[in-house]
């Protein structure tokens, strides 16, 4: 069976299909079929991207290192970078981990399924490949229902990386995957937009005391209200082996600047030149509210991406914006940061990292971490 992703309905017919429609959000009878020919994929190692709360993952066989092997080379991922493993909701952690704090198992119970991923001791016969050789081994159970269904339905591990190459954009609807890895996986299922839009808050769990090593779904306020205790947050220094806290990353090929609602206007005036390719196009992202003065009919060269009303919303829209800067072929986009308590500790830091690459003037030689 050959079920890789076609670009052109003739692809698709030569090759069978590719953007599979889930049936639990069309209700449509197909969908246990749909979900069955993922996970008997899964189970020939093929690569199945697939919808999560977060955002799409990248799945393959965690026992298979066959599989395991595809997901890096297709991500352009180095090795030393360890990737997730997604389990179904009653999946016993102790096939994968050992040594569990019991806050780690208060955290697993207030939070999972959810936006939480847990990094614990590995069990020994956990494949290094999955881990990038660390002794450690990331742990997800998301509450997305698709995803939920092809874990049941596969019966085990699943290894998911956001389904997006290396340092770039992470994917939050089935066609932002077909755009970012098209023909070089085998199946996608669509479960439509992800309602979170950033990635799982990860935690580390191998320490004495919780260290939030990604801020994301589950924020900080959430961890310390169930643990009670104080919560160390791990700065980007480029040394860690997670590419989500590497300070450059999520990145559109536009350039991003970071601003705030008094300095927008002057953001847009510096920026509003063209660049070395003769582009003058601007892309901006703030809340609604941090847009109240903003007079478009003054910048005729600015294009809203999203004007979102909340953080919960910036969360959503804010990988999508990216991709619609660069579809647009945008030379830069202007970004006014949210308040970064609560989720907009995710925005702030997805968007910190985006902005990075421009920082350090990594931008035109495309560098991809
Ligand atoms: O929401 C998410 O977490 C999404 C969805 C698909 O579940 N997945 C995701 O995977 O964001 P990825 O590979 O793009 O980012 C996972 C992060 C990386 O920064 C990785 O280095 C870190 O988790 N990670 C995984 N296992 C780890 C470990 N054992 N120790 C430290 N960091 C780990
Ligand atoms: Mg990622």
């Amino acid at each position: 069976m050959d079920g890789r992703v076609g670009r052109s309905r003739r692809a698709r017919d030569a090759h069978q299909l590719l953007v599979k429609q889930s049936v639990i959000e069309q209700g449509d009878g197909d969908n246990d079929l749909d979900i069955e020919r993922a996970a008997s994929l899964l189970r020939s190692d093929a690569l199945v991207a697939f919808p999560t709360e977060t955002v799409y993952g990248l799945g393959g066989n965690a026992r298979s290192t066959t599989a395991i092997s595809r997901l890096y080379a297709v991500k352009s991922r180095p090795t030393n970078h360890p990737v997730i493993v997604h389990l179904a909701l009653d999946a016993p952690i102790d096939e994968w981990a050992v040594r569990v704090p019991d806050w780690a198992n208060v955290l697993a119970q207030s939070f999972w399924p959810g936006p939480l991923t847990l990094v614990l001791p590995k069990r020994p016969d956990v494949l290094d490949a999955l881990t990038g050789g660390h002794p450690s081994i990331g742990l997800r159970v998301p509450a997305q229902k698709v995803a939920q269904a092809l874990l049941k339905s596969f019966g085990d591990g699943v290894a998911a990386p956001s389904a997006n190459r290396f340092g770039r954009v992470s994917p939050t609807s089935a066609s932002a995957v077909v755009a970012e890895l098209g023909d070089e996986i085998d199946f996608v299922l669509d479960g439509g937009a992800c309602s979170l839009g950033v990635e799982s808050t990860i935690v580390d769990c191998t320490k004495v005391s919780p260290t939030i090593l990604r801020p994301g779904g589950v924020t900080r306020e959430e961890i310390i209200s169930v643990l009670g205790s104080a919560v160390l947050v791990k700065n980007a220094d480029g040394s860690t082996p997670a590419p989500g806290t590497l300070s450059t990353h999520y990145s559109p090929q536009a350039r991003v600047v970071l601003t705030t609602a008094n300095e927008l206007s002057n953001s847009i005036n510096s920026e509003s030149r063209p660049d070395s390719k003769g582009k003058t196009h601007i892309g901006l992202l703030a809340l609604a509210d941090d847009l109240k003065y903003f007079d478009q009919t003054n910048s005729p060269e600015v294009m809203i991406l999203n004007s979102p009303i909340n953080v919960k919303q910036y969360a959503r829209v804010l990988y999508e914006s990216l991709r619609t800067a660069d579809t647009n072929n945008l030379a830069v986009v202007i970004a006014v940061l949210p308040p970064s308590s609560g989720l907009g500790e995710a925005v702030c830091d997805r968007l910190t990292r985006a902005a990075a690459s421009t920082d350090f003037g990594l931008k035109s030689e495309k560098i991809i971490l």
